[in-house]
């Protein structure tokens, strides 16, 4: 691991600072602490758990039921799904990079307080069912959350197909009072329905139901609007050309073991990633870069 210094003439408290910790499960985490925030990533699944603004609630939803075990998800927070979305017969649902304990491979603490972590998916047995790669993850804390996915094909001769996904968790006042823009115009594939593919028709998207969908195509920023929380959050993405949305509702919720039964109220996932029709190939050599910006403003 390298630490990369801060300029000569920075003071030591407006430095951002990383702690190294054993968080729930004692499972290893990194706490880091910025002039205007707070961020938590645990090493497995290179998952960033928390972020949360000076003087507002925490942006993340993560669940009270949520397990803490070496190999298993964690429920909420932002999970990196990779190298495949969704389930895949014989294997579990959403990939291994979810399950596998990343190394630290750099810390950045920048001159303007910014701290940026790069961690890197190690190697392992299921990874050999795939031409050689690597895939990079930095979270760069700030005013904002900023996290990007570089997934390079090492192999000499042989393509790589993968899809990639950061299943963020959005922590909201009340899901049934939130709307999401930024989707109008697009074809979705309703997987609650059975996959059956429609077209959004309406400025803003409504939660009032389970809600599972896959916006191919989807490029553009998507905004959350919370009179609850009052904010509005933003998602902000280069890279990455699908967006999910997710909520599981009351019965969904009611079959998860690591999720509470009320808390489908509290919770959306914005997705942002390149899944299904948007799955990438990569040529040896090629490289993808999916950079995902999340930030809030407090709404007067
Ligand atoms: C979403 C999928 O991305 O992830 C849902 O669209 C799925 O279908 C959800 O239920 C949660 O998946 P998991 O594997 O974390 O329970």
């Amino acid at each position: 691991m390298t630490t990369s210094a801060s300029a000569v003439k920075t003071k030591p408290e407006d430095l951002g600072r990383v702690t190294f910790l054993d968080g729930q499960g004692e499972l290893p985490m990194l706490e880091i602490t910025t002039p205007w925030s707070t961020a938590e990533i645990y090493l497995q699944g290179a998952h960033v758990t928390q972020f949360k603004k000076k003087d507002e609630s925490p942006l993340l939803f993560l669940s009270q039921c949520s397990r803490f075990v070496e190999g298993q998800p964690i429920r909420g927070g932002i999970p990196v799904i990779f190298p495949w979305f969704g389930p895949r017969e014989g294997l579990g649902q959403h990939g291994y990079a979810r399950l596998k304990a990343w190394d630290l491979k750099e810390l950045t603490q920048a001159p303007d307080g910014s701290v940026s972590v790069r961690l890197g998916l190690p190697g392992c047995p299921e990874a050999s069912a795939y031409p050689a790669y690597t895939a990079d993850y930095i979270v760069t804390v700030n005013q904002s959350l900023t996290l990007q996915l570089i997934i390079t094909n090492q192999s000499r001769d042989a393509a790589f197909s993968f899809e990639d996904c950061l299943h963020t968790y959005f922590d909201v006042g009340d899901v049934t009072a939130i709307a999401i823009s930024g989707l109008k115009g697009l074809s979705y594939i309703d997987t609650v329905a059975g996959f059956v593919e429609k077209t959004e028709t309406s400025d803003t998207l409504r939660i009032a139901g389970e809600v599972d969908r896959i916006y191919p195509n989807s490029t553009g920023t998507v905004a959350i609007f919370d009179p609850r929380l009052s904010r509005k959050i933003l998602v902000e993405k280069q890279g990455s050309a699908s967006t999910v949305v997710w909520n599981p509702w009351i019965a969904k919720a009611r079959r998860m073991s690591d999720f509470g039964d009320e808390e489908y109220e509290r919770m959306v996932c914005v997705e942002s990633g390149n899944v299904a029709s948007n799955g990438i190939s990569l040529p040896p050599g090629g490289s993808s870069n999916m950079t995902v910006k999340l930030s809030s403003v407090t709404l007067k």
